[in-house]
């Protein structure tokens, strides 16, 4: 596996590859890999003939209060797991190749509507920076197929909205979030969890299969499951942020006659504020 820092290098490598008649899959990433990204260079390696991922920290995603500077950067670790899953080039360029002088106020990509609750309610401007450097890294690598996580639902149907309505020709691919062995969803900021802070948040996905089970035992009073469920959280030691049963399309609150559901949640638990979801239909 070839890594390159630059822009320029990674336009060359690409655009060597795709004059040879490559499909281009994409793999973007802020490093400190674990397993679920590995799946998604896995995948991609189904979908495409030469696989790309970059590992850079995007700080226009950060809140002011945020973790950018203690965000675990572990290049070495990332393009050694990237290059053992067949990974064919990393892109990991410092923060001036992408935002060089001021250009991060020059221009900024800003999904609506889908943005406006959960995550994006919560940590406000996070998906603009999301949707910048998403926009950024499409016209660098300028891929074929792109894979994201679904552990980020609310990141991927931004992610999903912005690539049609930007009119890039990118197929966009969500891949299934990758568990621990006692159901705590993969993330990169699970290292902040002690090992009985990351027992206890198993407590996430139980409470969102609990309530997948209610609703599909008949359940409609969709406000009594998620107060059920931030009882049973603050009970295990969490602050839940929120709860939500929701239409998958459009992350609005579900009602009673929508059939094509995501349970979206967030909650802290110690240094960490975790997300997971669970997606199903009636
Ligand atoms: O999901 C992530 O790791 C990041 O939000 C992404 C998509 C790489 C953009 O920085």
């Amino acid at each position: 596996m070839k890594t390159v820092n630059s822009i320029e290098a990674l336009r060359a490598a690409v655009k060597a590859q795709r004059m040879a008649g490559k499909r281009i899959g994409f793999v973007p990433t802020m490093g400190n890999l674990h397993a679920g990204h590995i799946t998604l260079v896995t995948e991609g390696l189904r979908q495409a003939d030469f696989m790309v991922s970059s590992v850079f920290v995007n700080p226009t995603q950060f809140g002011p209060n945020e973790d950018f500077d203690n965000y675990p950067r572990t290049l070495d670790a990332d393009a050694a797991k990237l290059e053992a899953a067949g990974c064919h080039l990393l892109f990991a360029p410092p923060v001036d190749e992408m935002y060089p002088g001021d250009q991060d106020t020059w221009a900024k990509v800003v999904v609506t509507e889908i943005t406006d609750r959960h995550c994006g309610a919560a940590r406000p401007g996070h998906f603009d920076g999301v949707s910048t450097v998403v926009t950024k890294l499409f016209n660098i690598v300028k891929p074929d197929v792109a894979l994201f996580g679904k552990k980020d639902f609310q990141q991927l149907a931004v992610i999903r909205r912005m690539t049609t309505a930007l009119c890039f020709d990118i197929e966009v691919v969500g891949v299934d979030t990758v568990r621990e062995a006692n159901g705590l969803a993969m993330s990169s900021r699970n290292g902040y969890l002690s090992a009985d802070e990351k027992n206890r948040g198993a407590k996430l996905y139980r409470c969102l299969c609990a309530a997948k089970e209610a609703i599909q035992q008949g359940e409609r009073d969709y406000m009594a499951v998620s107060q059920r469920a931030n009882q049973e959280l603050t009970g295990a030691g969490f602050e839940p942020e929120y709860f939500s049963v929701c239409r998958a399309d459009t992350l609005e609150p579900a009602t009673a006659t929508d059939s094509d559901l995501v349970i979206l949640a967030a909650a802290r638990m110690g240094k960490a504020r975790l997300i997971d979801n669970i997606d199903f239909q009636l």
